[in-house]
C-alpha cells in the first residue's frame, strides 16, 4: 500500500515561493547571521535533500538555495530540514533554469551542484536537458570569480553533451584538467542516485568547472 504524504512541517518551514524572492529579495529572506553580501551555494534537482543538508552543514556561512521541480521532493526535504538545527537553507519549487536566470544576482554564486540531472535519453526529448550551452552561459554569469559548477552523471551520452556545454563558455575553466572529468571524488557525500548507479556498476562522471578570476 502506498504511504500517504505528510504535509505538516515539524519545525521551521524553509520553503520560499518564487514571487516572495522577487518581491522581498534574498537579503530579507535570509537571516542577519549570514555574512553580507550573501554568497550562494545552489543545488539544482536536490531529490531527497541529503546532499543539500550536508553542504549547508559544511559551509555554514553561505546562503544555500535548493531548486527542485518535484512538489513531493520539496515537501519531503522541507520536513527533513525542519528537524535540523540549520537556518541557512531555502527551498524553491521551481526549475533550475528559473532560479539561475531570474532569481540570482550576477557574480553571487560560490558553488552550484547538479547531481545526476535527468538524462532524457530519447532523441526527441533531448531539448528538455538542463545542461545546454545557453543554460551554462547564464550560470557562468551568476558564478563569482573562482566560483565553481559541479555536475555528476552516469549517462555516457549526456556526459559528452555536458562536457561540450561547460567547455563552450569562455569564462569557465576545467578544474579537473588534464582529465575531462573524474570517476570519483573523495570527501563528497554520495547522493541517493550516486549510490544506486555505483552499485549497478554504471560509469560515473564528475565535472568541475570554475569561473576565471580576472588578473
Ligand atoms: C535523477 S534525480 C537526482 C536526484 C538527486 N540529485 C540525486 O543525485 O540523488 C533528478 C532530480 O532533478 C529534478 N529535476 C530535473 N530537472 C530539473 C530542473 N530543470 N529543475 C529543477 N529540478 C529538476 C527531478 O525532479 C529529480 O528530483
Amino acid at each position: 500500500m502506498a504511504r500517504s504524504l505528510k504535509y505538516d512541517i515539524p519545525g521551521p518551514d524553509w520553503r520560499v515561493a518564487e514571487d516572495e524572492v522577487r518581491e522581498k529579495g534574498w537579503e530579507a529572506i535570509f537571516g542577519s547571521e549570514l555574512v553580507r553580501p550573501l554568497r550562494f551555494v545552489v543545488e539544482i534537482g536536490f531529490g531527497n535533500g541529503d546532499f543539500l543538508i550536508d553542504c549547508a552543514r559544511r559551509e555554514a556561512d553561505a546562503a544555500h538555495v535548493g531548486a527542485e521541480y518535484s512538489r513531493k521532493r520539496v515537501l519531503k526535504t522541507a520536513r527533513k530540514l525542519a528537524r535540523t538545527e540549520l537556518a541557512n537553507v531555502r527551498l524553491l519549487l521551481c526549475t533550475g533554469e528559473t532560479l539561475i536566470r531570474e532569481l540570482l544576482p550576477e557574480a553571487s554564486v560560490r558553488a552550484c551542484w547538479i547531481n545526476f540531472p535527468d538524462p532524457w535519453p530519447k532523441k526527441r526529448h533531448r531539448r528538455r536537458r538542463l545542461l545546454k550551452p545557453e543554460f551554462v552561459h547564464d550560470l557562468a554569469l551568476r558564478l563569482e570569480p573562482g566560483g565553481s559548477v559541479h555536475v555528476a552523471t552516469d549517462h555516457v551520452d549526456y556526459a559528452e553533451a555536458i562536457d561540450a556545454a561547460l567547455a563552450s563558455d569562455p569564462r569557465l575553466v576545467n578544474a579537473c584538467a588534464p582529465e575531462r572529468f573524474l570517476r570519483a571524488v573523495p570527501d563528497r557525500m554520495p547522493t541517493r542516485y550516486e549510490r544506486e548507479w555505483r552499485a549497478e556498476g554504471r560509469p560515473l562522471h564528475f565535472f568541475e568547472y570554475r569561473r576565471e578570476v580576472p588578473h
